[in-house]
Order: structure tokens, then sequence, then C-alpha cells
């Protein structure tokens, strides 16, 4: 098959593109390198198979082209990370939102399926768990830039199922919860390749908030085969699937597995909110899916043990990895 991949020199979208092209699929990726690197292609770039188109989504005429030509969309790109969003609030909403609009209207027009990538930051401050898709949002102020992010991937849900039950347009959105694995950067507020850099070069480990907070980390080879069977599997047309493993770990405890396997001599230091972000910034104390529906759905769900993750990533850091500023 013709996939078309937005967002596919990525973290996740690269990993994303060298599955399709194990499957033998023709890959095209439109990507900004926004906040990517090119070299994260690098393994794949002499492969007649991968096309790579350096470009915005939001541009129509290429959108329009790009996925009349494919047999399949998955919808990646987006502007990513706490931090980047925090930054410039208008790009991410406009990318976020008006992305995933061109995409899908394109689509509609020309009759392909999208998968669009979604997340788990789309429950706002519900942090009760585990947390199922039909779960109620708690959003934050819609004045309060922090909220921007997870108002537009919500809205692309709406969007991608609005397009399922008024055009019949097959389409999935998939909740990334807290991916992990090389090729992620810490530049944009990512939690664990900000942690394994500050531990190899033995700086402290910067902990924002208590530390109490928990988080489920996945890596990225589980939630690329969980995307991909959603893919090939008839039943899971129209629907919101979490995608996610649903193993607790507080963000202290994080630091302290990080520090232990890089044979660290960093220590933990705590950074208040106020400090890390600019004013007004909330976090959830839980994040954790529920994972019975995809479990159900495509007969398995992610289960790579977080050391195993780590370690990886550990293996690879900082060569796969843009550095942390
Ligand atoms: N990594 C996670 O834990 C996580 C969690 C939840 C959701 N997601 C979602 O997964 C998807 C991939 O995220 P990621 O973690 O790989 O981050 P990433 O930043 O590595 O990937 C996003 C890609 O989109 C590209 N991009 C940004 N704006 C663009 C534009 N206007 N046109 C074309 N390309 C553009 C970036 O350059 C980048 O390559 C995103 O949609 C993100 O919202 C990720």
């Amino acid at each position: 098959m013709k996939v078309l991949v937005t967002g596919g020199a990525g973290f996740i979208g690269s990993h994303l593109v060298e599955g399709l092209l194990a499957r033998g699929h023709d890959v095209h990726i439109i990507d900004s390198l926004t906040t990517s690197v090119r070299t994260n292609l690098a393994h794949h770039e002499s492969n007649p198979r991968l096309r790579v188109t350096i470009d915005s989504v939001l541009n129509e005429p290429l959108m329009d082209a790009a996925v009349s030509e494919a047999d399949l969309v998955y919808h990646l790109a987006a502007a990513v990370g706490v931090k980047w969003v925090l930054e410039h609030p208008l790009k991410s909403l406009q990318t976020n939102l008006r992305g995933t609009d061109l995409v899908l209207t394109a689509a509609d027009k020309h009759r392909k399926p999208v998968r669009v990538a979604s997340t788990s930051e789309v429950y706002g401050k519900n942090d009760s768990g585990p947390l199922r898709e039909d779960d109620d949002r708690i959003m934050g102020s819609s004045q309060l830039s922090r909220w921007f992010y997870a108002i537009a991937k919500s809205a692309d849900e709406a969007l991608a199922a609005a397009y399922w039950q008024e055009r019949n347009l097959p389409t999935i959105a998939v909740r990334f919860f807290n991916t992990i694995g090389p090729r992620q950067t810490g530049r944009y507020g990512m939690v664990v390749p900000r942690f394994i850099g500050q531990a190899l070069r033995n700086e402290p480990i910067t902990v924002y908030g208590d530390g109490q907070q928990t988080r489920c980390f996945t890596y990225v080879g589980d939630v690329v085969k969980s995307v991909i069977a959603l893919t090939e599997t008839d039943a899971a047309w129209g629907d919101v699937y979490n995608v996610g493993r649903n193993s607790e770990i507080s963000i202290t405890a994080l630091a302290q597995r990080v520090i232990e396997l890089t044979n660290s001599t960093s220590e933990i230091v705590y950074i208040p909110y106020s400090e890390a972000y600019s004013g007004g910034f909330e976090d959830m104390r839980r994040r954790v899916p529920d994972v019975s529906k995809l479990r159900a759905t495509i007969g398995y769900a992610p289960d790579t043990t977080l050391d195993d993750a780590l370690r990886q990533i550990i293996a690879v850091y900082p060569t796969s990895t843009a550095p942390v500023s």
C-alpha cells in the first residue's frame, strides 16, 4: 500500500515509518522538521520505497495531492511538548486544529482512511484512573495556554468522529499516553530524555513539583505495533482508543530508576511548577489508561517494562537523541 505519514520524521512517526517499511508498504512523509531532525530517518534515507517532503501540513494544495495519491493516512504532525506549546500558543493551535482539518478534508474528498494521533491530555484534569475512552474530560480554562494542546486534540478527535458518523469516512483516533524510546528529544519538556541526559552528565535531575505525580510510560515499539494492528482491524473504525501501558510510577521513582540504570552520581532536585513554566501551570497527579478496549480489539496491549525501555534509550543516547537544550 501507499501510506502517507504526516510528522513521519518525528519521534513516534519515524518508528511508525520503520514498521510500515518493514511490512512492505511505500511510505510518503510530510514533515516540517519543527520539533524533529532529518537524521531520525537516517537508516532509511536510501530506501526507494521512502519519499520525504519537508513541508507543512498547512500547505493545502500539497496535502490535497499527497492524500489523493495515498491508500491510507497516518496523521501525526502536531505541535508537541508542554514547553513548545507554551512558547508558541498560536502556532500550536493553528497546526493542531487547521492541520487536522486539512488532512480530513482531503481524505473525505478522495475517500481515504485516516488515523489521527491524539493524546491522554484530552482527559485534562481528570486524574481518576484507570481512564476509559468514554470517561469525562475535565478541561482547565480556555484562556490558559497550558490547555490549548488538549483543546485542539479534543477538537481533532471530534472532527474525526464527525467524518465517520456523517460522511462514513473511515477514521480512528488513538490517544497516546506517555510514549518513550530512542529519538525522543528532551528539548520540549519530555521527562524521560531530559532525566537520562542529566543523569549521564551527572548533573542534578530536575523534578517539577513534588515528584509524587504518577505517569505510565509506554515503549514506542509497542505503540507502533498497536497502531498498525488497529489499522488492520475493521472493527476499529470510527472509534477512539487509549494506547499505553497501565503500570504507574511516580516521577521521583522514575528519576531514581534512571540514576540506577545509568550508574549516575546525580542528585534529585525539586523545582516548583511556577519556576519551571510560566504562571498558572496545572499538572495532573495521575494519568493511567484503561486499555481493555485496545486489548479486546487487537488481542494485546503494550507490555515492554519501563526498565527495558529505559535500557534501550540509554544504550543509544545521545547519538539518536537531539541534545537537551
Ligand atoms: N510522545 C508522546 O508521549 C505523545 C503522547 C501523546 C500524543 N502524542 C502525539 O503523537 C504524535 C507524534 O508526537 P511525537 O511524540 O512523535 O512528537 P514529535 O515532535 O517528535 O513529532 C511531531 C512531528 O510533527 C512535525 N510537525 C510539527 N508541525 C508540523 C507541520 N505544520 N507540518 C508538518 N509537520 C509538522 C514535527 O516536526 C515532528 O516531526 C503527535 O500528534 C502528538 O500529539 C505523542
